[in-house]
């Protein structure tokens, strides 16, 4: 038996223990780590499940209790940690890799120029028309991406749950064209954000998604500040206020216009936005459209952001060195490439002792982290109101889309009255607010024919989080990110690993997104996984055997991994916890 088969054994048969169930498929027990042991359900929980028949998740096959959060368990240190454990072969031939590519790339285009320059007319001055398009950002497009452009944006049909069908396409022209073969491949889902499950076509929201547009239509015609409010976007902004713990809410039709288009309501030329180095784009967009000056620290480093407030305090405005209007820091919850927490305790601290504005996005965080879902406030078991605005989408969790502010009322009255998307954005759909209320109903356990459906939900996110990247771990991959994370980094370095990942995972009916340089640094090209309470635990299993053998293909595997039986001790010891 080989050490990839050994590997994939090690985690299968100490760790998938199949759940015993009643015939309406209801947990009756709950066998542990000792395939002997049976725990019984608690008698109440299971008078409760059977009164609600017929309403467990279909797709959570496995009920158990959110993790305990540990305001220490630190991904950034985790993160270094792993880099400096990469062998310097590695580091030296992926900068090769990507050194020869760029050479070889420019040399192409040089000859290319000299001897097909029809080819290269949109690059050229016409007719006194300057080139639309840059010559390097054309390069890059053309030399780089356009190799591996089959990687990329794969077009799907159908719902994008746990198993999503792509569209089967092929290339004769090395990916300038694609045809389609009319075939559909039913493949495992790695690649959306679904953390919880509620991309569904049917089930409760989708009849209440139904409902709603049979009443109330697809669009209101109008924004949110004219006649776009309807009774249903105003409960619904009432839910989310309660649901994060503050005071009030405003939804947004977009989650990156959420930010985009508020933070510059929220800042101005005299403020200071001091922003994580690897914050999303939306807030980049919104930090740079405000007009502020922004300062940046390094990811996730509350060392870092202390010394730039200090620096910045003490030096106030640019030239006449007034005090700063305000200053606002802005932090992801979830970093959604790196599926790191950030350190919020720690910031909080530093609010309290600096006075600045936090701003945190929980974009990846809401209904996927904390006990009862709310985000990274309850993972860390922090006060909401200690953080002056909550950002984040209906985009990963709630199986919709759109976005939300939340804060203090003062707050919210200013942004409905001031903010670019209340004023001049088409206000939000009434099908997508049904999904949204609904999903988070469910969430919060309000929905009485489905009390429990988002507890379980919950609960099976984090176990299939913790499951998943352990079991990579005792593979031998390098994998990025804090425990129970439902985002799942694996490095893979040298660019040419990066697009052979993606097509060996689709040859196996596995689907994932990989991301390289420039949204990662040059040297950590990654495949992202995205984990759902949705996967079963043979989906799981079955990506880890398909995985593992991947990795030993491409030689990913830089640790020595952990092939004994009971390599995934943690995650027994993890699900052990929960019984
Ligand atoms: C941190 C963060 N903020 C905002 C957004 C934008 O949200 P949406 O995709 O709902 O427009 C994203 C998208 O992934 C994100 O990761």
């Amino acid at each position: 038996m080989g050490k990839g088969q050994r590997a994939i054994n090690a985690y299968k048969s100490t760790e998938y223990i199949e759940q015993p169930r009643d015939k309406d498929g209801l947990l009756i027990g709950r066998k542990s780590a000792d395939p002997f042991k049976l725990v019984p359900e608690s008698s109440s929980l299971l008078l409760q499940q059977k009164e609600q028949a017929g309403t467990v998740a279909a797709a959570a096959p496995v009920a158990a209790k959110a993790p305990e959060s540990s305001a220490r368990e630190s991904g950034g240190e985790d993160a270094a940690h792993e880099l400096a454990a990469v062998p310097t072969f590695i580091l030296v031939t992926t900068y090769l890799s990507f050194l020869m590519l760029i050479v070889f790339a420019h040399m192409r285009d040089f000859f290319g120029k000299m001897f097909h320059p029809e080819e290269y007319t949109q690059l050229r001055v016409q007719n006194g028309y300057a080139p639309i398009v840059s010559d390097f950002e054309s390069l890059w497009v053309r030399r780089l991406y356009g190799r591996i452009r089959d990687c990329f944006n794969r077009p799907i049909t159908g719902v994008a749950g746990g198993r999503v069908s792509l569209l089967e396409r092929y290339s004769m022209d090395f990916n300038r064209s694609f045809q389609f073969t009319g075939r559909l491949n039913n493949v495992l889902n790695l690649a959306s954000y679904n953390y919880l499950g509620f991309a569904q076509s049917e089930g409760p929201c989708a009849d209440k998604v139904e409902e709603a547009m049979r009443e109330g239509g697809i669009t209101q015609g109008s924004t949110r500040s004219e006649v776009g409010c309807t009774r249903l976007l105003a409960d619904t902004e009432d839910m989310v206020a309660r649901f994060v713990g503050a005071e009030a809410a405003i939804i947004v039709s977009m989650g990156y216009a959420t930010n985009a288009l508020n933070i510059p309501t929220l800042a101005s030329k005299g403020s200071l936005i001091i922003s994580d180095e690897l914050n999303h784009s939306s807030l980049v967009a919104g930090a740079r459209l405000s007009g502020a000056a922004i300062h940046v620290f390094r990811h996730n480093n509350v060392r870092d952001l202390e010394k730039v407030l200090r620096r910045s305090i003490a030096q106030g405005q640019p030239r006449t060195h007034r005090p700063w209007k305000k200053i606002l820091v802005i932090v992801e919850g979830l970093y959604s490439m790196e599926g790191e927490f950030c350190n919020l305790p720690e910031i909080i601290e530093l609010r309290r002792r600096y006075k600045f504005h936090l701003f945190v996005d929980e974009a990846h965080s809401i209904g996927a982290l904390g006990k009862r879902g709310r985000g990274i406030c309850d993972h860390f078991g922090v006060d909401p109101r200690e953080v002056d605005v909550l950002m984040g989408t209906f985009t990963k969790s709630f199986g919709a889309t759109g976005g939300y502010i939340a804060g203090s009322r003062a707050l919210i009255d200013h942004l409905r009255v001031n903010s670019l998307s209340a004023v001049y954005a088409e206000a939000m759909s009434v099908p997508v607010l049904a999904q949204v209320s609904s999903s988070m109903r469910m969430i919060m356990g309000e929905d009485r024919e489905h009390a429990l459906e988002g507890q379980q939900r919950l609960d099976q996110l984090a176990l299939n989080s913790r499951y998943f990247a352990q079991g990579l771990k005792n593979l031998g991959f390098m994998t990025l990110g804090n425990p129970g994370s439902p985002v799942v980094p694996l490095l893979l370095f040298n660019p040419a690993k990066i697009p052979a990942f993606s097509r060996e995972c689709l040859r196996r009916n596995v689907a994932v997104v990989v991301v390289s340089y420039p949204a990662t640094p040059i040297i950590t090209g990654r495949v992202r996984f995205c984990i759902s309470a949705s996967h079963t635990r043979e989906d799981l299993d079955y990506a880890l055997e398909q995985i593992s053998e991947i990795g030993d293909l491409l030689m990913l595997k830089f640790h020595k991994g952990d092939v004994s039986a009971g390599a995934n001790s943690k995650a027994i010891e993890y699900a052990a916890k929960m019984d």
